[in-house]
């Protein structure tokens, strides 16, 4: 299994290193930006053909598997029977159109509902970050340690906006308030990285997709961090969640703060 496993790993990350570069050459100019569903929830014609070519590869190499693709490429799934990948093309597609950083690609792996392998690539700044189950998390092939277990009160927080501008989520505001600052990337999975790193105590978001948290579960659980909904139940891969990723301590507060 683990051999299997390893095997996958190294087909993953030169798929991610071969659709990467065309990301980087793309003339920005070539870029067809369309608007989804409001002004801020965007996708390119990168966005559609990094998918394409991330789905044709899994179908080509692992043709029993199932996908979940945000952009629709996928298939259809209503339960994680069997082993399902989740990809998110360009998490930060925001960022990608307007400040050509801060975005990444993102790949989960799971068997029968547990995550085995996740990437998270910092297209930009060229880091690859990956969880392997009972192997570890690395960056660029280098061992990341688990955090130092902190309080807020000791750490900086991640949030994504709705927390900020929406009345809803007001309450959410009373944690922001006990920890030293707080940060805002805008790509689910680089502030995820970030709590990995231990740069962040926690990041808290609102009506993250599955691909969004996807990768992230792994991370946390292999450096014995949090991953949870704001009810503090597990992470739910068949619809959209509220989460806390956080190291224990914060976890902890955090919990006892919004329930
Ligand atoms: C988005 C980013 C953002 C988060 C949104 C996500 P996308 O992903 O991760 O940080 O706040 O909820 O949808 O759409 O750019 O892949
Ligand atoms: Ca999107
Ligand atoms: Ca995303
Ligand atoms: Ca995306």
């Amino acid at each position: 299994m683990m051999e299997e496993r390893l095997n996958r790993d190294r087909a993953i990350k030169k798929w991610i290193f071969e659709i990467s570069q065309n990301i980087k050459n793309e003339q920005k100019s070539n870029l067809k930006v369309e608007q989804k569903t409001t002004p801020n929830d965007l996708v390119t014609n990168m966005d559609k053909w990094v998918e394409k070519e991330l789905i044709e590869r899994i179908r080509r190499g692992y043709k029993n598997d199932r996908i979940v693709g945000e952009e629709g490429f996928g298939d259809t799934v209503s339960e994680m029977h069997g082993t399902v990948w989740l990809v998110d093309p360009i998490d930060g597609t925001l960022n990608f159109v307007l400040q050509n950083e801060n975005f990444a690609l993102m790949i989960a792996v799971y068997e029968e509902g547990m995550p085995v392998q996740s990437y998270i690539y910092d297209v930009p700044l060229d880091r690859l970050y990956t969880a392997i189950k009972d192997i570890g998390v690395t960056c660029n092939e280098q061992p990341i340690e688990p955090p130092s277990n902190r309080s807020l009160g000791e750490g900086l927080l991640a949030t994504n906006s709705s927390i900020l501008t929406k009345d809803r989520y007001k309450d959410i505001r009373k944690v922001t308030r006990k920890s030293l600052g707080l940060r805002l990337i805008g790509s689910a999975g680089l502030e995820t990285v970030e709590v990995a790193k231990g740069s962040i105590v926690a990041y808290i978001a609102t009506n993250l997709k599955p691909w969004d948290v996807a990768p992230g579960i792994l991370f946390m659980e292999e450096l014995g961090l949090k991953a949870t909904q704001f009810n503090n139940e597990p992470i739910n891969l068949l619809d959209n969640n509220d989460i806390v990723f956080a190291v224990p301590k914060a976890h902890k507060e955090i919990m006892a703060i919004i329930n």
